[in-house]
């Protein structure tokens, strides 16, 4: 069948797309897919109805891509595609919301405060500061509400480094996520579906050379030490994938989804978030995942995109 992969669009994670959508056509070609590769722009929805492909793998990060609102065009137009429902897609990509929901289901994730960019000017830093380390112990990370590959985002060891972080995630996002910093192992768990159910791939453990898993040190080679499978004992390991399929069935997610969490030295995993678009470049997690397994990233994109079609 003919697939379209779309990759490109106007969020900040604008390049990564382009790299995530490039291995994904060339994994699909690899196992002899039909695909054609195209950027957002008005000119989608004409060229999707004039060519009704059998599927659509969207592979657009940030804003756009995992806000729901390319997911609502593909609804509209009723093209199948790789990828969760408009509502769970919004749902997912507000990491406030996110966490409430995982909270409310019994899931541990770090407590949090999100302070929109408007109460931070009009408040000003000082009561900002007085309310953010009233309500929640240092250390902290800062996060954009709505973003991804750690654009924005900034750990803070002391109150005086507060601001600037702050000010420099209202760069990203009109809201700072402001969460407790959980120490622990990083762990990302990937969740597929091809059609049995979610099921999670082996967890894989990050281990950022500078200690920060910052943008650089996601997408460039050699700056950070995966180990996939994560150095995990059986214990953990469950608990760290029963978590990622847990998060993607609460927040009603489909066929694919990335779970970044912290387990602890208690074993206790905290959820940080969930990718409803994960990063599929060549030093993505999920493509390592899938090498855990030993699975084919051309069969299991192929799977993906006849589940969906089917
Ligand atoms: N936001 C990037 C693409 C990721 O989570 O992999
Ligand atoms: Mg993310």
């Amino acid at each position: 069948g003919r697939v379209v992969v779309l990759a490109g669009g106007l969020s900040h994670e604008r390049d990564v797309s382009i790299r995530s959508g490039r291995r994904v056509a060339d994994a699909l070609r690899g196992a002899g897919v039909e695909v054609q590769i195209r950027d957002i722009d008005a000119a989608l929805l004409p060229a999707l109805l004039a060519d009704r492909p059998d599927a659509v793998f969207p592979t657009l990060h940030g804003a756009t891509g995992e806000d729901g609102a390319i997911q609502g065009i593909l609804a509209l137009l009723d093209v199948p595609y790789v990828g969760s429902s408009p509502a769970a897609c919004r749902l997912a990509f507000d990491k406030p919301s996110a966490k409430e929901a995982i909270r409310a289901a019994g899931l541990a994730t770090p407590d949090w405060v999100a302070i929109p960019k408007t109460t931070f000017r009009d408040l000003g830093t000082q009561a900002v500061l007085d309310a953010v380390t009233a309500a929640l112990p240092l250390p902290l990370f800062v996060k954009p509400a709505r973003g991804g590959s750690s654009l924005g985002a900034a750990a803070v060891r002391t109150r005086e480094e507060l601001p600037a972080a702050m000010v420099a995630c209202f760069a990203y996002d009109e809201t700072a996520l402001i969460e407790r910093h959980i120490t622990g192992r990083e762990i990302a768990v990937s969740v597929v579906d091809t059609g049995d159910g979610p099921r999670a791939l082996p967890a894989v453990e990050i281990v950022a050379d500078s200690g920060i898993y910052d943008y650089a040190a996601r997408y460039t080679a050699g700056m950070t030490e995966f180990f996939a499978p994560a150095r995990l004992d059986a214990t953990e390991m469950k608990a760290v994938e029963d978590l990622a399929v847990q998060a993607h069935n609460t927040l009603g997610l489909s066929w694919i989804s990335r779970t970044d969490l912290i387990l602890d030295d208690a074993g206790t995993p905290w959820f940080l978030e969930v990718n409803v678009a994960p990063g599929l470049t060549e030093t993505s997690l999920l493509p390592l995942a899938a090498g855990a397994a030993d699975l084919d990233l051309g069969v299991l994109y192929r799977d993906l995109v006849e589940t969906v079609a089917a």
